[in-house]
């Protein structure tokens, strides 16, 4: 068991995971729980160190979110953040009001005091009597954004650093270990941000870096060994890395006990059910079984041209699939999935519940029906960490760094008719897109690359024959999470290369173009 662990409580701040991940990139061990978590809750954790969020609300405003104020009386280090350190002044004696001027992104904070929490940031300004440093000698750029500021601070507090619009940027309550910022330490355009962070987990809370992935997988394994006994556990598998990851690691908890199923749904890319095969079954002899359903899933998507029928149509067979190959399986009690940390804040985050499960995935309606409970080893991880973790257990880099591909797959890049013949088309051009990235150096890179067949046909002149044939249009987006995204600026000898193979290679098509439409306002898929 972990004992150094690092509580976050969530009021709401973009930043929130931010927190989290910051902490754990110091190889210390941190969840975050929402507000209003129940304190038996929070003691059942036992942090060695909380930090409370950032958020939108004021603290004086009605229905603003407050903790238990019991966390105060814990005996632990507490490092509020913007909302976090209003809320502090605000429930420990001060007193909080609208700002002169609201504060919104860079400003210069001057360190004041040598409190722990700015220890080693250099340049440190001499001491003047009674160990103050004020005057400030010491500035560094830090990210603001709030409308109030502290006016007075609690009892027991001091300000250790000041901006021109807030005096009390920062505020520390040495003795009982509470320590408060204006700013977020949490963002990359927070110099210093990193060692504040460092600072408070280490020198103010005392933890030690114990969190690794060597750690995370011994602890896995016995749980899910543990959750899973003598029963049979199946995991629905994509290619992914999600899936990928979760269904190795279970395998090497429970071995054999594990069955997955790969669905072949007739819209995936060309080799994919192969790939992924050869990966799980010969690198990791693990029990698969292939479901070639694809002509079920044409037969449905016959005539059907809208995007979201497709999607909708692809799910639910999705699930019936599934259901009917996991009915055979004897004593199967458990789905493996792999929902990811953020799927499970969002769904738990006071910032309103979406589905637990991602919709591509829906299996709500199989575990009712089948009974079946679920086991969710990734559910504490980011995605970054989810690539490291499959590292770990072996999985090639080819799998981990792989594009994100849509559930429904190849039918929403098929525009409108999807059919044998045109998906064929779309596979070879797909190949090709894929294929002069790939030699480029571009794949890692890029967010997202593929070929779409637009259901256009135009002129063309192959030899001295006119043709009328398809039009492929390829999309390549950078990304960080697929949440916005921009055009990838590729150069244009990989783009004529991509144009030259697919008009040469790719019977049926005779005219390439490439999308440099950014998201938004256009979307990564065109459907
Ligand atoms: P859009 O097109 O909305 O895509 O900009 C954002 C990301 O989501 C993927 N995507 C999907 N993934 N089922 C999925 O599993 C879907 O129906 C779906 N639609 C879009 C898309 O590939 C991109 O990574």
């Amino acid at each position: 068991m972990l004992k150094d662990k690092i509580l976050v409580l969530d009021f709401g701040s973009q930043y929130t995971q931010l927190i989290a991940r910051r902490v754990r990139e110091n190889r210390v061990y941190s969840e975050i729980f929402p507000y209003n978590a129940p304190f038996e809750k929070i003691l059942d954790f036992k942090p060695k160190g909380i930090i409370l969020s950032g958020g939108p609300s004021s603290v004086y405003s009605k229905g603003s979110p407050i903790p238990d104020i019991k966390i105060f009386n814990l005996g632990i280090p507490i490092l509020g953040i913007c909302y976090g350190m209003q809320l502090m002044a605000h429930l420990l004696g001060g007193r909080v009001a609208k700002a002169a001027k609201r504060e919104y992104g860079r400003a210069e904070l001057m360190v004041d005091d040598d409190s722990d929490l700015f220890n080693g940031i250099p340049p440190h300004p001499p001491l003047i009597k009674g160990g103050s440093r004020r005057g400030g000698e010491l500035s560094i750029i830090v990210w603001m954004s709030h409308g109030d500021r502290i006016e007075k601070y609690p009892k027991g507090f001091m300000p250790i650093a000041h901006t021109e619009n807030s005096p009390v940027a920062a505020m520390a309550d040495k003795k009982r270990n509470f320590y408060a910022l204006q700013f977020h330490p949490e963002v990359a355009h927070t110099e210093k941000g990193r060692e504040i962070t460092k600072n408070f987990i280490f020198h103010i809370c005392g933890c030690k870096p114990a969190w690794t992935m060597k750690s995370f997988i011994e602890t896995a394994k016995s749980a899910i060994r543990e959750k899973a006994g003598n029963q049979r556990v199946v995991c629905g598998i994509s290619g992914g890395v999600d899936s990928s990851v979760t269904a190795v690691l279970v395998h090497k908890a429970i071995g054999d006990a594990l069955t997955c199923i790969f669905v072949d749904n007739g819209v995936l890319r060309h080799n994919e059910a192969k790939r992924v095969e050869l990966m799980l079954k010969k690198s990791f002899h693990m029990n698969i079984k292939y479901v070639d359903a694809s002509e079920r899933f044409l037969k449905k998507l016959k005539g059907v041209k809208d995007p979201e029928r497709k999607r909708k149509i692809i799910g639910n067979e999705f699930i019936r699939v599934f259901e009917d190959e996991a009915m055979k399986i004897k004593k199967v009690s458990f789905l493996a999935q792999g929902t990811l940390y953020p799927d499970v804040i969002e769904s738990t985050s006071f910032k309103g519940p979406s589905a637990t499960i991602k919709s591509h995935h829906n299996v709500g309606g199989l575990l009712k029906k089948m009974k079946l409970k679920l086991i969710e080893p990734l559910r504490e991880l980011f995605k970054d960490e989810v690539r490291v973790l499959g590292h770990e257990l072996g999985i090639p880099d080819e799998v981990i760094n792989r594009h994100p591909f849509p559930g429904p797959g190849l039918a929403i890049r098929c525009i409108s008719d999807v059919t044998k013949e045109r998906l064929a088309i779309l596979r070879k051009a797909d190949v090709i897109v894929l294929d002069e990235i790939k030699k480029a150096g571009l794949y890692n890179k890029i967010w997202q690359a593929f070929a779409v067949l637009l259901p256009v046909k135009s002129v063309g002149v192959m030899g001295d024959e006119r043709t009328y044939d398809n039009v492929i249009a390829v999309r390549a987006v950078t990304s960080v999470d697929g949440m916005t995204a921009d055009w990838a600026k590729m150069p244009y000898e990989v783009m004529g290369r991509i144009s030259n193979r697919i008009i040469n290679e790719v019977k049926g098509v005779n005219r390439v173009v490439y999308d440099i439409s950014s998201k938004p306002p256009s979307t990564i898929e065109w459907e």
